[in-house]
């Protein structure tokens, strides 16, 4: 699939075929998809725990429960845990990554004044930030960044999945034995879905004008209606939800999952 279709067929999936197992080498794309995201400095500090429902323990699925994952946890057979490795940025590993960079000629133009730059203009600055820029907005982009992909592999290999967080994820650190240095971020049910691949439509958005300015906050990022067209028929832009058969597809859905009309798994501050 071109990578503009894979795009505009991602959706949020809640319901998985729960008897189709998941090929361990879909997972093992959308991971690789994952390692070779951008981060900060190329520290990669993206992780992930790779957890298949028929090994699980059903004290670790309680765990990894959210409130709103009802579906989910139902019928996933694979969850992805996601967490932010703070020892990624520790300090003499950054400047390591960054002499990494030079010497694959991926920043600077000559190896020894660029790695006499780092040394004597950015270390002295990371080495007082490091510790905040291990959980600043920025190390948590490099995690979106990082999934994103690992997503959108995961569509184009027909796929579907469903971003889960949790105020009750810091509580399985131990079960997953965890380093001290991780801070969990979600949770990622994977598998095919049990619903058409339409879900329904694609998810509404505001429009683009109400997200994106340009020169200053204020003046919308003005649309061109013949690249909106384009979109289209490149079928990144689909038909937006809810599409006129989704009540029926969700009653068929509920019924053949034998599953309850609810959202909530387990109420919040549980
Ligand atoms: C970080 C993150 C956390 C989310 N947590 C949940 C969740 O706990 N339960 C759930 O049903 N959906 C969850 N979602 C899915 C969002 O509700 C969904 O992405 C949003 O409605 C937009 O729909 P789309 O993914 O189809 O574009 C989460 C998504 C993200 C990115």
């Amino acid at each position: 699939m071109e990578l503009k279709e894979v795009i505009g067929r991602r959706r949020t999936i809640r319901f998985f075929l729960p008897h189709r197992p998941v090929e361990r080498e879909k997972i093992q794309k959308m991971l690789e998809a994952a390692r070779h995201s951008s981060c900060v400095g190329n520290v990669m500090n993206v992780r992930g725990v790779v957890i298949w429902r028929d090994q699980a323990s059903e004290s670790l699925l309680k765990a990894l429960t959210p409130p709103l994952g009802y579906q989910q946890m139902q019928t996933a057979p694979v969850f992805i845990f996601w967490y932010n490795e703070r020892a990624a940025y520790q300090i003499d590993k950054w400047i390591d990554d960054l002499y990494g960079l030079v010497r694959a000629r991926r920043i600077g133009t000559s190896v020894e004044g660029t790695i006499a730059e780092i040394d004597k203009r950015l270390k002295p600055i990371f080495s007082m930030g490091w510790e905040a820029s291990s959980v600043s907005p920025l190390a948590f982009m490099d995690m979106g960044l990082a999934i994103a992909q690992a997503t959108l592999v995961a569509y184009d290999e027909g796929l579907g999945t469903c971003m889960m967080s949790s105020p009750r994820i810091e509580r399985i650190g131990k079960m997953l034995n965890l380093p001290e240095t991780a801070v969990p971020v979600a949770v990622q049910a994977v598998g095919y879905p049990a619903e058409s691949w339409e879900a329904g439509g694609q998810t509404p958005k505001p429009p683009l004008g109400e997200l994106f300015h340009e020169m200053s906050h204020g003046q919308p990022f003005e649309a061109d209606p013949a690249v909106a067209e384009e979109l289209k028929d490149a079928r990144m832009c689909q038909d937006t939800a809810p599409l006129p058969w989704r009540d029926a597809e969700l009653q068929y859905l509920i019924r053949a999952l034998g599953l309850e009309d609810r959202i909530l798994a387990v109420e919040f501050g549980t």
